[in-house]
């Protein structure tokens, strides 16, 4: 599968089987972690084994069952932090998905003190993405429309339309899909959002999607 194969296949999965991510694909995940991580300046951990933080009242509540593998969104704590864990780990997120490992982005149904990730001083977990093989491959999120998440849309280049499109599939937290795709002169791109609970985290995965769906071309970010 490759990674827009992924966009299409991902959704939530937020039952997980009892069985550990297989050796070579963790190994897989590891490395793409650590050049993430080197591109980015975060400090993002996939850790493996540490169900701890999923074994409270919130993760039942959340419906998150037999998550024993994460992956943890650290960096330097500034503003920039939660639109970056969005980009950087979506990336990871689809390239898990690529591989067979499902995924749901936690951002409350968790517990951030249980934790096992190193967060040094002037560094702050985001979030948490949980890991796994899912009891079943999840499904298709309600979405909103083209027109609803676009300014300056209509008879816009197709370049665009993929990138909005990829967009809407994007996983966003409570499905909130606040993020706004804006043409200027068209060949500039501006993505903003409205406010909501992790709203910039969501415009970083939203952003990524934008990226793949649209692909290299005559246009930039804004
Ligand atoms: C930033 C963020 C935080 C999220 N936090 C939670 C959470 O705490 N608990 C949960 O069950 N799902 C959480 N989700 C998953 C969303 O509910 C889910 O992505 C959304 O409903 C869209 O569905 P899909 O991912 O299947 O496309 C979160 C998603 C994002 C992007």
């Amino acid at each position: 599968m490759n990674v827009m194969e992924a966009v299409q296949a991902r959704h939530s999965v937020r039952s997980f089987l009892d069985r550990p991510i297989d050796p070579a694909t963790l190994a897989e995940l590891q490395a793409l972690v650590a050049q993430y991580n080197a591109e980015s300046g975060l400090r993002m951990q996939l850790m493996a084994d540490d169900p701890a933080p999923f074994g409270g009242l919130l993760s039942k509540i959340g419906w998150l069952s037999g998550v024993r593998s994460y992956l943890a969104l650290v960096g330097p704590d500034d503003a920039a932090l939660d639109e970056k864990c969005g980009y950087w780990g979506e990336k990871l997120v689809l390239e898990a998905q690529a591989r067979g490992v499902n995924s749901c982005w936690v951002g409350g149904s968790y517990k951030p003190g249980k934790c096992s990730a190193e967060v040094r001083p002037g560094e702050r977990l985001a979030l948490v993405v949980a890991l796994g093989y899912g009891r079943s491959q999840g499904k298709p999120h309600k979405s909103k429309g083209y027109a609803e998440v676009t300014v300056n849309g209509e008879g816009a280049p197709d370049w665009f339309r993929r990138g909005v499109d990829c967009a809407l599939l994007a996983p966003t937290a409570i499905n909130q899909q606040k993020f706004k795709f804006e043409l200027m002169d068209g060949d500039r791109v501006r993505a903003t959002t409205d406010r909501g609970p992790f709203s910039n985290v969501d415009l970083g995965i939203a952003r990524l999607h934008f990226e793949l769906g649209a692909g290299k071309g005559d246009w930039q970010w804004n």
